[in-house]
């Protein structure tokens, strides 16, 4: 059903300052495009079915900037440790079971049918990186009707031998194999290039996948200044990168013309906000997986103030829950203690 009425008491916010609510309002929908909240339903739109939930409040639905799938099934265990040591000992030992085809049905089912009962209808996804596994999260994803961008990630060093892919060309090949598996298959689940983070990915990985990315004209997902071992790792290993962005921006995969997401930016420096900026990169907020592995409090404000477009991140399993609703309070709770801890100056 793409074209309805909604009544009922219509909340949303028209910027990132102002919400609005409609009491005993209309909301109108018409090939899957809102038409806008009325107080009275306007003569043109007669015709329509109308869901009546008249009391209830109803706003819009959430997007989830940053989750990753495989993850949902150790969801608040394994949180006594810092991101690195996090993800070589819980994170990688968990994602190399998708290589399992039954393993995986089973968990992205479960995830699956989770997120479908959630609030979130549109979501940004890590899978893993095994192709069969990530085709099968994608027909589930389509089949519970959310709207969805799904990346099978790539990673070729510093992971096991069981999860990470044998090198660059094999890496590459498996990720344009999937690209032209998935071409013209769904309606509302897209792919997403996702190199996992720098230190997952050689030079000659981010070059191919640099190709990929303009031959496809793919956006882009990763995580970026999360922690300040794993910030000091990247130093090392690209050590003629001016900063952690400037690592990804080299092989053209920081925004511009391929559009990305990049989670956290915790420890993002002056340079590396600007990079940010200029080059329209979205930041995936993920409050909860801030606290949950230690990593920090990343400075919001400083980059709404400059117009860098910010949304919210669960980050499951980094992150405990995959509500948005957690998700939002985590937000409004850590920028309080921003305030009281780091920058009284920052509102
Ligand atoms: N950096 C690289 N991989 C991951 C991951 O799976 N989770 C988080 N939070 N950070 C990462
Ligand atoms: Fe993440």
């Amino acid at each position: 059903m793409k074209s309805f009425v909604i009544k009922g008491d219509i909340c949303w916010s028209k910027d990132s300052t102002t919400l609005t609510a409609v009491k005993d309002g209309y909301l109108v929908c018409v090939d899957g495009v809102s038409q806008g909240v009325f107080s009275e339903l306007p003569e043109e739109f007669n015709g329509l079915s109308v869901e009546d939930y008249t009391g209830k409040l109803v706003i819009p639905g959430m997007v989830d900037l940053h989750i990753h799938a495989p993850q949902y099934s150790f969801r608040g265990l394994g949180m006594d440790l810092e991101l690195l040591e996090w993800l070589q000992a819980y994170t990688f030992p968990e994602e190399a079971k998708y290589a399992d085809l039954e393993y995986a049905a089973k968990a992205y089912g479960s995830f699956v049918s989770h997120m479908k009962a959630s609030a979130t209808t549109r979501a940004v996804v890590f899978a893993t990186v095994h192709r069969d596994a990530t085709v099968l999260l994608m027909d589930m994803l389509e089949d519970a009707g959310l709207v969805s961008y799904v990346g099978k990630v790539n990673m070729d060093r510093n992971g096991p031998d069981d999860l990470c892919e044998s090198g660059a060309e094999a890496s590459a090949g498996e990720t344009v194999a999937w690209l032209k598996e998935i071409q013209g298959r769904y309606e509302n689940t897209m792919p997403i290039l996702t190199p996992r983070f720098l230190p997952s990915c050689s030079d000659e990985l981010l070059r191919e996948l640099h190709r990929i990315q303009t031959d496809f004209g793919l956006p882009v997902q990763s995580h970026l200044s999360e922690n300040p071992e794993e910030v000091r790792l990247v130093q090392r290993l690209f050590p003629d990168a001016s900063c952690y962005g400037d690592g990804y921006e080299r092989y053209g995969l920081f925004g511009g013309s391929a559009k990305t997401v990049m989670a956290h930016c915790v420890y993002s420096t002056p340079e590396e906000v600007e990079l940010l900026q200029k080059n329209g990169v979205f930041v995936a907020h993920c409050p909860a997986s801030n606290m949950n592995l230690a990593s920090g409090i990343a400075p919001i404000r400083r980059y709404l103030d400059r117009g860098i477009r910010v949304g919210l991140g669960s980050d499951v399993a980094g992150g405990e829950s995959e509500s948005m609703f957690r998700a939002i309070s985590d937000c409004v709770q850590v920028s309080k203690l921003y305030w009281r801890l780091v920058d009284q100056d920052a509102k």
